[in-house]
């Protein structure tokens, strides 16, 4: 199947929920469709644009170009063997329903990565991370199509290039290609992650150490923290945490002994970009309808009927505010359009 719609509204397909729209919006779940429709239409790749959940883009106008929509949502077991699963997902899957499966079936290692909003096609591009797990720890191969050519790949993950939320899909890729399936390594045998922050202390809250305990945890743990998109529009972390010289950490400790900073023992220390937002007293602002979460200071929200632009007028007064008290230039995470 491959649906062709024109001038589409893109308000409940961006989790900002911006009220933009795309000249042309295909929906696939058809590789052979989508195959024949390129070789066909020899679409222009500059004006073409993969779209999943919208849960990590900022629009800051109409798209004047073809947005994609992987509609492809199967499960398939591909192998068991020893402790070991490989499950390959649609790339249109919502990412929660995929770890809700495999929590329910017993298949360990998505767990921490409960709540996350998106699509299954979506985690590997920004390599999508929470409580000291990253979709690179359990991905195995990454499959997908050319936009340009029609022609399959398949990545294993070593080609993905996977980094901090980075990966070939936001690089050398991007753009290119459309993500159809992933395939995951998960484990069958009991195996937790719980070293991040409080994470053991809250799974205990919920009774014994399980799979199905862990995800009511983590998602507590997001639910109070984090805004719920459906109800006030925000795309999750808008900066990265950024990596600072150990020299520059140190001089900023001595002036705030409470700054938090991850040791990468490669001379770079990491910095919680939440924390620095925090400190500058960014919490709880807003701009007109542009606003920084008030639990959480790494997530900007759209509390009205903010444009992509009100949102990165309010990013680019954080970014200076935080380069003059710190020192420290922000990156963002969401990717803008
Ligand atoms: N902090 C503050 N004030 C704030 C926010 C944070 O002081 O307003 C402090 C916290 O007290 C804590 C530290 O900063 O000491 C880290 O905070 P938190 O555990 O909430 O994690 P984070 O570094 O802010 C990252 C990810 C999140 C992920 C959490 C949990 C990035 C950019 N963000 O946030 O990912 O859920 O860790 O693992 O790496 C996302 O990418 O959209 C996202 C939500």
């Amino acid at each position: 199947m491959l649906q062709i719609q024109n001038n589409f509204p893109l308000k409940d397909l961006n989790t900002f929920h911006f009220d933009v729209y795309a000249s042309s919006y295909i929906k696939t779940n058809s590789t052979e469709d989508l195959r024949t429709w390129i070789t066909e239409t020899k679409p222009d790749i500059n004006r073409l644009l993969v779209l999943g959940g919208g849960s990590n883009i900022l629009f800051t106008k109409d798209y004047p170009g073809i947005i994609f929509h992987p509609s492809f949502d199967d499960i398939t077991i591909l192998e068991k063997k020893n402790d070991e699963v490989l499950i390959e997902a649609g790339a249109g899957k919502t990412w929660d329903e995929f770890v809700e499966y495999c929590v329910e079936n017993s298949h360990y290692g998505v767990e921490n990565l409960s709540l996350i909003p998106g699509t299954v096609g979506a985690a590997p591009v920004q390599n999508i991370g929470a409580y000291g797990s990253e979709a690179k720890d359990v991905i195995s191969k990454v499959n997908g199509i050319f936009l340009d050519t029609g022609k399959e790949f398949s990545l294993e993950n070593r080609e993905c290039n996977f980094g901090y939320r980075n990966s070939i899909f936001k690089n050398e890729l991007k753009n290119r290609i459309l993500i159809t399936s992933v395939v995951f390594r998960l484990s069958t045998k009991e195996n937790y992650n719980l070293k991040y922050g409080h994470l053991e202390e809250r799974v205990k809250e919920f009774g014994d150490i399980n799979l199905r305990n862990v995800r009511q945890a983590v998602t507590a743990i997001r639910s109070a923290k984090l805004p719920d998109p459906d109800k006030t529009g925000n795309a999750g972390s808008f900066f990265k945490n950024p990596e600072i010289p150990a020299s520059l950490f140190r001089d900023l400790q001595t002036k705030y002994p409470d700054m938090p900073g991850y040791d990468l023992n490669n001379g770079t220390f990491k910095v919680p970009a939440g924390w620095l937002i925090d400190k500058a007293g960014w919490k709880g602002k807003t701009v007109g309808n542009a606003g920084v979460h008030r639990d959480q200071s790494l997530v900007l929200t759209n509390t009205g009927n903010a444009t992509g632009r009100d949102i990165l007028s309010l990013a680019a007064s954080i970014e200076n505010d935080i380069k003059n008290k710190f020192g420290i230039t922000l990156e963002k995470e969401v990717i803008v359009i």
